[in-house]
Parts: structure tokens; sequence; C-alpha cells
């Protein structure tokens, strides 16, 4: 989605603002743009279609200034065009304004402004935000954008230069992120800490509701309605250098061969060996409150709701708890009943995706008790829930999520754990998952060396317009993700289904020309499922079949991928058997000569509706 960058100090703002641009990439946008404000200039706004590069390119010689705003946009209102990128400015060309997220009562506001003789020249709905400013009277910058937020009803996270005001940069924030980089004699401001982590590692997250002015020498935060907030820095322990992609062609590459390492932070510090238990301190909940759940409801989206799905089934398997999973993205449309014995557990990587943050919303008005597993710590979702686990995967820079899911999934693993040892999960069976989660790292490295006998399956299978991910119970959300992952790298076609549906309907479509990828673990389902191969193989359909080395597939199989590691616990399988489908995704995609990190259309943190 849209990315937001600012910088107020002693350096000339426009090569910091197109670097950061250049950082937020990776959320998926069609346009950018920066302004920048000089004493004896004024304010100066260059912004493009097309790439950071292309702006870049196309730059003034002279565009000097030591405070500036940038941004990426991801087209909503209005098509991707030179007019519609950010940053709006009114007729004066006084005020600048860069804006994420969808301002709901645009409409009104640009016939207001038109019947009060303002030329609207773009389509979008935040060129109204830069009029509203102008026409403000108020004495400081700080009251101008607060009379203009006061009009208006929505999302945003937004920065305001004027040039009246040249000493500072005024943000808001309501419903999308940005966060404040605090340096030595100069600020930052992103809505990400992807464009921070070079200049600073000392940040300000905003709240909803919060405003905030930079000037060289600091920051003031305060309420919508300037009454101060006082919110205090913070320094985060994160490397610089893990927002780089290092010796990888991209960073879903990197990310994936992460995941051993990422699982050993999540599970650091949470493991109780000789209870065979979890410790998570960050739930807010004694073993009273948990024994008290009497249902579980995951709440996702994309990638984080397929995850969820095989969370579901983890805790009903080992705690015998009733658990399903729902796309958040639909949850508050249906009026749902939300009761007090039921535990909701919204996953995100991000932390910021609007449909999951506004299902935790949800959940909280009707007085439900939400915890989330997130990855970013500080982020929206992780501060509206009531408690929950930090996934620690590091810093997820493709838009294609890998590392992030793994950790979602222990995450779930641990859930169960102790849900199941607050009831019926023997200590045997959970000292059985302790030890099994503290060998999958080590399992995780061994798949992962799987990857050049991937290859060629990969090649063959890009050349397919259209393609199956089959696979049953614990294998069906694993073949769900396989195919998001496909999609949304290659941009073929894939659908998932369990196996054992295929007959009622989509066997139909089965000839040569579409291949199905069945995921067929190592257990109780796994003769039912070659029975389910052999009516595709019937019909001409290239089989590729991910599964483990005991598994009798007979000559079914056109291509079969063993997981060729000591047999984990059967609980993990479906996060062993996702990660050779990443690696497919990722090999295809680097036939077709995709750009991996930044799939068409799509953006890394979903924050508008
Ligand atoms: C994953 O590969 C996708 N890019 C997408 O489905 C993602 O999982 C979804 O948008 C949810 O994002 P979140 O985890 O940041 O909430």
């Amino acid at each position: 989605m849209c990315g937001i960058v600012g910088y107020v100090g002693g350096q000339q703002a426009a090569p910091l603002l197109l670097e950061g641009l250049g950082r937020l990439e990776h959320r998926g946008y069609d346009s950018a743009g920066i302004a920048v404000l000089s004493t004896s200039k004024g304010l100066k706004v260059a912004k493009k279609a097309g790439r950071v590069r292309d702006l870049e390119a196309e730059m003034p010689k002279r565009f000097s200034g030591k405070i500036g705003i940038g941004h990426t946009r991801w087209a909503t209102h209005g098509p991707a065009n030179d007019v519609n990128a950010h940053p709006h400015v009114d007729a004066a060309g006084e005020v600048a304004v860069v804006h994420n997220g969808i301002i709901d009562n645009a409409a009104a506001l640009r016939a207001e402004l038109t019947g009060a003789g303002v030329e609207l020249v773009s389509d979008t709905d935040t060129e109204v935000i830069a009029h509203l400013v102008a026409r403000s009277t108020a004495d400081t910058l700080e009251g101008r954008v607060s009379e203009a937020l006061g009009r208006i009803e929505g999302t945003y996270g937004l920065a305001v230069l004027h040039a009246g005001f040249p000493d500072r940069i005024v943000v808001a924030r309501n419903g999308s992120p940005l966060i404040i980089g605090v340096g030595d004699k100069e600020m930052h401001v992103a809505s990400d800490l992807a464009a921070l982590v070079r200049y600073t590692t000392t940040v300000v997250h905003l709240g909803d509701g919060e405003m905030a002015t930079l000037t060289a020498g600091g920051y003031t935060t305060y309420r919508e309605d300037l009454v101060a907030t006082d919110r205090a820095a913070k320094k985060l322990d994160i490397d610089p250098a893990s927002y780089d992609a290092g010796d990888h062609d991209s960073f879903m590459h990197k990310e994936m061969l992460e995941q051993p390492e990422a699982v050993e932070r999540v599970l650091r510090g949470r493991l109780d060996e000789r209870f065979g238990t979890s410790h998570l301190g960050g739930l807010n909940m004694d073993a009273r409150d948990l024994r008290a759940v009497r249902r579980v409801k995951i709440l996702g989206c994309g990638s984080a709701y397929y995850v969820g799905q095989m969370g579901a089934q983890l805790i009903e398997e080992l705690a015998r708890v009733p658990a399903d999973a729902e796309a958040a993205s639909e949850f508050r449309y249906r009026n749902p009943i939300v009761e007090p014995d039921t535990l909701y557990v919204a996953v995100s990587q991000s932390g910021e995706t609007v449909d999951t943050l506004l299902a935790v919303q949800e959940i909280h008005r009707k007085g439900g008790r939400c915890i989330g597993l997130v990855n970013v710590v500080g982020s929206a979702i992780a501060r509206e829930c009531d408690g929950g686990i930090y996934l620690h995967a590091g810093p997820e820079v493709a838009v294609a999520s890998t590392k992030a899911l793994t950790t979602m999934y222990v995450g779930f693993a641990l859930l169960a754990l102790q849900l199941g040892r607050v009831r019926d999960l023997s200590i045997a069976d959970g000292k059985r998952l302790v030890a099994g989660l503290q060998r999958l790292s080590g399992d995780l490295e061994k798949v992962l060396a799987l990857e050049d006998e991937l290859v060629d399956v990969a090649k063959r299978l890009s050349q397919a317009e259209s393609m199956f991910f089959v696979g049953r119970v614990r294998g069906y959300p694993v073949a769900r993700e396989g195919a998001q992952k496909l999609k949304e790298v290659t941009y073929r076609h894939a659908e998932a289904y369990q196996t054992s549906e295929l007959k009622h309907g989509p066997l139909a479509l089965i000839d040569k020309t579409v291949p199905t990828v069945a995921i067929v673990p190592e257990d109780e389902l796994a003769d039912r499922n070659v029975g389910a191969l052999h009516e595709i193989a019937a019909r001409g359909g290239p089989l590729v079949v991910i599964t483990h080395p005991n598994v009798d597939l007979g000559d079914v199989a056109d291509r079969v991928l063993r997981i060729d590691v000591p047999r984990n616990e059967v609980e993990l399988d479906p996060i062993l058997l996702t990660v050779p489908l990443q690696l497919l995704a990722y090999h295809a995609a680097l036939h077709l000569e995709r750009d991996i990190d930044k799939p068409r259309n799509l953006a890394k943190s979903v924050t508008v509706e």
C-alpha cells in the first residue's frame, strides 16, 4: 500500500527521501513523489507515475531544501498517473500533503470546496486535506492541521509541509501506521521501519488520534485537540542489515532460508521441558482463564488466515477445544456473535492489516477477549489486543510471506500446548510436542536443502496456465497456502481443493495441461490420498506429490518430492510440508522472471479496506 517518508534536519532532504521511498517499494505502489521546502525557494514538488527510479531520473537539478516529505501511492481514488501521485498541494502551492488511508467523506468535501471556488486538480481524496489546511486561519500549523482533521472522516497517516511554517512537519495518524525516527539534530518519519532503520533505531510509534510536530531539534506529540501526549521514544533492538537482501537475489529467498533461525527465536525461553508445556507471559491469561476457554476463533487475512486454519486444527487436536479460523475481512460484516468464553486470536505479520485490526475492534466492541499472534512489535493489532505472542521472525520485506508464517504456526503450537496442558493433554504428549518443536529448526534446515531438487519441477509447473493444489485435513490448509504463494509470485492460476472434494466437481477440469500438486503426509489418510491421486492420473493430469519417505505411491506420480528428514511429530507436518511449496513458487517465479519481491497489484501490508 502507500508509503510515507519525511525528513527535517541539516542535510539535503531530497536524496534521503528518495532513498527512503526506495526502501518502501515492497509495500506496493504505482507512483511516487516528494516535496521539499526551503526558506529562499519555497515549496517544490516532483511526482511521477511509475517506479521511484522513474521519479529519480526526472528530478529537477535544483531541488534543495532541508525539510521534505515523500510518498509512494497505491491507487485507490483515481488512476495511477502523475497528477494523482502525492504530494498534493493547495491552489497557492504553499501546503503539501502526503497521505495513506482513505477519506470516507472525500466526495462531500470535494463538493463543498468546489462550491467555495476551489479548483481540485486530481481525482484523489487526499487533495482535499491540502485545501482544508490552506483555508484554515488558525495561528499555528498544528492548529490548521487539527482543524482540517476535524472535518475528515476516515483513516489516515499523513504528513504536512507549509511554506509559512518552514521549520516543521506536522504528522497525524488514525488507522494507518506512522513512526517517528529520532536522530541527532534531525528527525525522520515513515510509515514503515524499513525506511528509518538506516538513520536511527530510536523511534516513537504514534497512536491513533495522535499528531506530532517534527523539527530539526526534536518532536512533540499531542492529540488532535492539541492536548500534549508526551509519547516517549524507544530504542529498538534491531539490526539495520536485516533490512538488506545481502547475497540473495530477492528478499523472498533470503527470508525462506531464515526460517530455521526464526523458529529458534519464536521458541526461545518459551518451552517447558519438565512439564511438557509452554511459557507465554504475554498472553496475560492464567491457568484458570485458559481453562475457562470453551472455543477458539482465529482471524487473519490471506496466508495468515491459512496458517490460522492450520492453527485451529492443532488446537482442536491438542487441547480438544473447538477451534476454527475465519477470514478477518469477512468477520465484522456478518454481525458476528462474540461470546465471553471464546478466545479470539488475531494473526498478522505486519500487525497493520486493516481488516484484521477492524475485526479485533469488533470483538472488543462486543466485550470479547482477543489475543494477537503478531510479528511487528508495537504495531496497531499488537496494541489493540489484550495480550499475545510476538513472533520474532525478524523483518519480513518480501510481499510473499514465508518466515513469518512459519513462526505463526509455531506460535499456534505453543498456544495449543498450553491450552492442552490445562486440560487433558498428557504430560507425555506435551513432552513429545516440546521435543518435536526443539527439532523443528534442524528439520527445516534439511527441508530447505531440497531446493536444488525442486528447481526442475518448479520450471515445469511455471509453464502451466492453471493448476490444482490438493490436500486433506492437515494437508488442506497447506495446499491453500501453496496455491496462494504460487499465485502471488508467478501470476499463474492455482486453486486449492480438499483431495476428497475433487470428484465432486473439479475433476472435470483435469487433463494433461492442468497439473496437480498433492500434499500426502505419512498419516492415517495416506492410502485414501493415494487412491484419489489415481483418479487424477487416470485422466492424464500431471501429478507432483510432496510426501514423506515411507508413503507408497506406486507409480501414480510424475514427480515425487520426499521430505527426507527423520519423521517429526505428525502435528508439525503442516509447516514442514509448506516449505517445499514456498520453494516451488519461488523457483517458478524466478524462471518466469517475475518481480518476486514486488508482485504486481499486491502490497506487503494492506492498510485500506
Ligand atoms: C502472504 O504471502 C500475502 N502477501 C498476504 O496474504 C498476507 O499474508 C496478508 O495480507 C496478511 O498480512 P498480515 O500477516 O501482515 O496481516
